[in-house]
């Protein structure tokens, strides 16, 4: 059974990215297994699912168990908000009906979905065959439900310092300016530089277990190294998260809250010593988390107000915005 699903999948994502305009009609197979819908319903269903349903094994660093995406997103453990269920066709009811927490939807181009671009957090990133898997069928939602698509968005407003945020801005666009716009100086001056010191209840500063980026959280002693960090995904999404309409389109950046949150969360979990350390952000850390999101929020509406991060390795400022972005 496994076996078949699996040659499946690979023709599948094939077939998807060998006709862009029309909808794969190799796809609509399946229907001998009754519950299953067809078109994207059932690709979700015998090759996403499943796939969705796997560990992924030991981490190498810390030996801990990356358990798979249905493990905690389908009951919510640690928090986490619940897209799936345990079984495919369940699942599939409720990543079509799940608002996130930021109300926003899941099912969107690749581009606009945080399916794609949320990485390690308390869970694990996609993994590469994950990634495909799920990158395929989005693009197969997109065509059948003629969500906005994310080629030909871009060029005006991406670039920090450029126009404003225009539409036809994907969410990951959105990530970008917002890094052009993230300053050290912001950082610095409303307190960021010294989150890493808050201390939790019994184990210690954040510093002790974040200071190389663990969970997709970087706070670290070094001012420098944490601010650069924090510019990118996925640790800059503990900060902010792009907000997607029914339609798929990008609407518009909102505070995450992670490092506000996370701390008074609550823990279902049975062996209590895995639970995360308890806290409260102190006023200092409450406000540095608040002013830095209102400071470069300001800036990133700014037409202009930023400059691209020429360092990094996202490239900034509008280049290669044009058409063509459906491009695998
Ligand atoms: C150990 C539990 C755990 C596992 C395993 C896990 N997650 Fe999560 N996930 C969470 C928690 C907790 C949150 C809420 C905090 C946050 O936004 O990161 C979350 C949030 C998310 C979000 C943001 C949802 C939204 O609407 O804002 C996405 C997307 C996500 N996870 C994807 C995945 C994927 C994909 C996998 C599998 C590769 C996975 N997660 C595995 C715990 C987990
Ligand atoms: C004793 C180690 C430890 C300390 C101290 C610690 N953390 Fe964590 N943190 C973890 C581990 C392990 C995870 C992943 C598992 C989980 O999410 O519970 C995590 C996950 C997170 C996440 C994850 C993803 C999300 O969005 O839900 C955030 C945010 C976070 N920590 C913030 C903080 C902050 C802020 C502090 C300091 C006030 C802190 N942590 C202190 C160990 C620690």
């Amino acid at each position: 059974m496994h076996w078949k699903l699996t040659s499946f999948a690979a023709l599948s994502v094939v077939a998807i990215t060998a006709c862009k305009t029309e909808p794969p009609t190799t796809l609509h197979v399946n229907t001998s297994q009754g519950t299953h819908g067809t078109g994207a319903q059932a690709f979700f269903e015998t090759t996403v699912f499943p796939e969705l349903d796997k560990d992924q094994g030991p981490d190498p660093t810390t030996g801990k168990l990356r358990q798979a995406c249905v493990h905690c997103h389908s009951v919510g453990e640690s928090g986490a908000p619940i897209w799936l269920k345990a079984d495919p066709d369940a699942a599939y009811q409720q990543i079509d009906t799940y608002v996130s927490p930021y109300g926003s939807q899941l099912i969107a181009a690749p581009e606009n979905s945080e399916l794609l671009l949320h990485g390690e957090h308390t869970g694990p990133a996609l993994s590469k065959s994950q990634e495909l898997v799920v990158k395929a069928w989005l693009e197969y939602e997109v065509e059948e439900r003629g969500l906005v698509s994310a080629s030909g968005a871009g060029g005006a407003g991406v670039g920090g310092g450029g126009p404003g945020p225009g539409p036809g801005m994907t969410v990951d666009e959105a990530y970008q300016r917002w890094s052009d716009c993230m300053s050290l100086e912001d950082w610095t001056t409303t307190g960021m530089d010294k989150l890493y010191n808050q201390q939790t209840v019994g184990s210690g500063a954040c510093n002790g277990c974040h200071s190389t980026g663990q969970a997709g959280s970087y706070l670290s002693d070094n001012a420098q190294d944490t601010f650069e960090a924090n510019r990118h995904k996925p640790y800059m999404l503990k900060m902010v998260v792009g907000r997607v309409g029914e339609d798929g389109a990008f609407q518009d950046l909102v505070a995450a809250e992670r490092f506000i949150n996370k701390g008074s969360e609550k823990c279902t979990l049975t062996d209590t010593t895995l639970c995360h350390p308890v806290y409260a952000l102190n006023i200092q850390s409450l406000n540095a988390v608040n002013n830095f999101f209102a400071k470069t929020k300001t800036k990133w509406k700014s037409p202009g107000a930023c400059t691209p991060d020429v360092s990094g390795a996202g490239g900034g400022g509008g280049a290669g915005g044009g058409g063509g972005a459906g491009g695998q």
